[in-house]
């Protein structure tokens, strides 16, 4: 770590609190910042982590009002959901706050008002939808109307959905409310906004110049939006549920979700180290690094900096790492679709294999570009690599030790050159694990990882203590002792990749190991008795500024991977158990066949509405006449005396029906819409005039009148009461 800092503060995005944690969230910014901020704890670096529910914004009021319930009902259910599914999965925030919280209103509003007293806004009026049944300015989002790029009738006023344009609502076609169905109309309003214009020469030389190590997919979206110019962003809305502006005259109108959620990295670290959060926000000596999805990239490279510049004080992010989006099964990620793997159900599913979920998503990350997630490769990466290679290896190596060594290690009484050479291959894997997780590259990190159990399978398959035990138990001492120093290298380098199974092994070798200290009781007094190696759940990390050591389990510490020596001979281990457990196909398959069948209801659902579309679609209207040509047709009341089928015909319906003139045959197309038996005795609309054609070699003379929609549905017109017959239509 570079000398320049001497804590590191980490953040990961906020996330909204309208709907479970999936596994495309974990991959893009919760699993990389969780491993960055256990390694940097293991290597005794002094770490605050930060996240929280981001519990404003419009998505939250809308699936309010959908569900019939208040927005602060949703956020308190989606921030327990979110809250509980992090730390299921062991990402161990020292704060998981809220938004809502009254620190954060506090914090947020005296942001907003600084920069305000200080000039650093500027207001501008614009005209504005305005929804007049529901008398109120109307987010982008709740206006709908037709995409022009796709036509999609459903795009809102700030994005198309289906096909993924950036709108804005005056692009719409036929704009309309969302929240009452009914008509827009352009008012006035006014609204404070942030001149980023103002701050472009300063991100140009800030990131273009100063941050060329950013990621590339960051760096170059950042160049882009630079390249592209910047525009004042408006700060505020018209809205009732968020951080109320806090100035006199702006009733109704709240801070944007946008400006408040990232200041809301800072009020949690407030209310966490209410003493000492401005040394972690302030001090020179703070490194600050944003764990964010890539939709993120321009609130957190461009937006905010620029905010904390406009402030004055505060420190700039170091580095924004950022990864690309995952993609389930070959599908986008959907919420609205169902197309997902909620961490939550995960949880309940999978009890006690979070750490697969964390491998895999870590094995898999989209670091550099979209990626996929299968099952399949789930339980392939399980069944092959944790199982085969990692838990293999250990089960391998704490087994023979028990069998032949009665689980003490044993004296090294036999070295071959081979041993030694085996854990010195260790150090560069260490070396370029360290290398990895600096530079934000974990999938790289974890095949380091990883590769220290192929060295530990390698070397026992090909020293093969177990056919040595017949002849030469020096040796097979020898081999042993190096397997088991192997197991503690493997205990150690999974620690910020697979905690639980990191946790597991340490109570297998029956060790423990020094985490790091973590914040999580804040700056009140540090608690006794954290350190349970091989008891209970998991404890990772110590209180802030608190060392226990149990007698007689050796702590071990990221310094000793690679080391020649870790677990002394004579030390006992626990008793072995299996790290991981086989997945069986009926398991894969049941969450196959569960994405199926919601494949197959969204594409019924798809088609229904298409349907729907389709029917509601209106044809332009015609030429225009003239009354004379309206005159001249003669459109009058009949009654249908006798119907039947056209032979050998599926549309058609030969119908008798007296006219008040006279009684004649018509041959209508509305078999499909209505049998000879629905026809007899119903009064219609006919024009009488047609010429008369023939068809199925019967003289049909005159029309049926019908109304037909979109999707070729037909219905006849008929008078609204019972006329007589002949009476004229015009
Ligand atoms: O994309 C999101 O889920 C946002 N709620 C992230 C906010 S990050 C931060 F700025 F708070
Ligand atoms: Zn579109």
């Amino acid at each position: 770590m570079s000398k320049k800092f001497n804590r590191t503060l980490v953040t990961c995005a906020l996330p909204y609190a309208n709907g479970p944690i999936h596994i495309g969230h974990l991959a893009g910014a919760y699993i990389p910042g969780d491993i960055y901020v256990r390694y940097l704890r293991l290597r005794g670096e002094d770490v605050v982590f930060v996240c929280g529910s981001d519990e404003h914004g419009v998505p939250i009021t809308i699936k309010a009002r959908e569900q019939g319930v208040t927005p602060q009902d949703i956020v308190d259910k989606y921030h327990k959901i979110m809250k509980d599914a992090f730390s299921g999965l062991g990402i161990n925030f020292d704060i998981y706050s809220r938004t809502s919280s009254k620190v954060h209103e506090e914090h947020s509003s005296a942001f907003f008002r600084k920069l305000y007293d200080e000039g650093k806004f500027i207001t501008k009026t614009s005209s504005q939808y305005y929804d007049v049944e529901a008398k109120t300015f109307l987010a982008d989002r709740y206006i709908e109307g037709t995409c022009p790029k796709c036509g999609n009738p459903h795009a809102y006023g700030d994005q198309c959905e289906k096909c993924g344009s950036t709108l804005s609502p005056e692009e719409l076609i036929d704009p309309h409310s969302r929240l009452s169905g009914g008509t827009l109309e352009k008012r006035d309003t006014t609204h404070w906004y942030l001149p980023l214009d103002k701050y472009e020469p300063w991100l140009r030389e800030w990131i273009l110049e100063d941050h060329k190590e950013w990621k590339s997919n960051v760096y170059g979206q950042c160049k882009s939006w630079l390249d592209n110019g910047l525009q004042p962003r408006a700060v505020s809305r018209d809205l009732d549920w968020g951080v109320p502006v806090p100035v006199e005259g702006a009733e109704g109108k709240v801070l944007y979700v946008w400006f408040d959620a990232p200041i809301g990295y800072i009020s949690n670290t407030k209310e966490l180290l209410p003493e000492s959060w401005e040394k972690w926000w302030k001090g020179k000596d703070t490194r600050l690094v944003h764990f964010i999805g890539k939709d993120n990239i321009v609130f957190h490279c461009i937006v905010f900096p620029s905010m904390l510049k406009a402030y004055g004080d505060y420190i700039l992010p170091d580095n924004v790492p950022s990864n690309e989006f995952l993609n389930l099964e070959g599908d986008k990620i959907s919420t609205s679709r169902n197309w997902a793997v909620w961490v939550n159900e995960f949880e309940e599913q999978f009890p006690g294999q979070e750490d697969v979920l964390r491998y895999v998503l870590c094995a898999n990350a989209p670091e550099t570009k979209d990626n996929d997630f299968t099952w399949k490769d789930f339980q392939q990466r399980n069944n092959s690599e944790l199982v085969a290679i990692f838990g293999n290896f250990v089960n391998r190596a704490v087994v023979l030790t028990q069998k032949y060594f009665g689980g003490v290690v044993p004296q090294n009484l036999k070295p071959e050159p081979i041993d030694s050479e085996t854990l010195a291959e260790i150090v560069p894997c260490k070396e370029a694990l360290e290398k990895y997780i600096e530079t934000y590259h974990f999938r790289e990190a974890l095949k380091e990882a990883m590769n220290i159990a192929r060295i530990g399978n390698k070397y026992i398959s090909d020293a093969e203590p177990w056919k040595v035990a017949k002849t030469d138990m020096d040796r097979t001492a020898s081999i042993l002792y190096t397997c088991l120093q192997i197991c503690a290298d493997l205990a150690i380098a999974f620690e910020p990749f697979t905690p639980f199974s990191a946790e597991k092994l340490r109570k297998i070798l029956r060790v423990a190991i020094d985490a790091g200290q973590d914040h999580r009781s804040g700056e009140g007094a540090p608690t006794e008795n954290f350190f349970k190696p091989g008891e209970g759940k998991a404890v990772h990390t110590r209180p802030f500024g608190k060392m226990l050591v149990v007698p007689g389990i050796p702590l071990l510490t990221w310094n000793m991977l690679g080391a020649s020596e870790i677990l002394a001979p004579g030390h006992k281990l626990g008793e072995s158990e299996l790290l991981f457990q086989k997945m069986e196909d009926s398991v894969v398959d049941a969450q196959i066949a569960r994405l199926e069948a919601i494949k197959k209801a969204n594409e019924a659902a798809a088609k229904a509405k298409e349907a729907e579309e389709a029917a509601k679609k209106v044809e332009p209207q015609k030429e225009e006449v003239t009354f004379d040509d309206f005159g001249r047709m003669d459109i009058r009341t009949a009654t249908v005396l006798e119907a039947e089928r056209v032979p050998k015909t599926d549309k058609l319906l030969k119908l008798r029906i007296d006219t008040g003139i006279d009684e004649r045959t018509i041959v209508s197309g509305i078999a499909e819409f209505y049998t000879p038996e629905q026809m007899v005795g119903k009064q219609i609309v006919i024009l009488a005039n047609l010429a008369p054609r023939t068809i199925r070699g019967i003289e049909s003379r005159g029309m049926i009148l019908m109304a037909r929609q979109g999707d070729g549905k037909m219905r006849i017109v008929t008078p609204e009461e019972a006329l007589h017959n002949g009476a004229t239509v015009g």
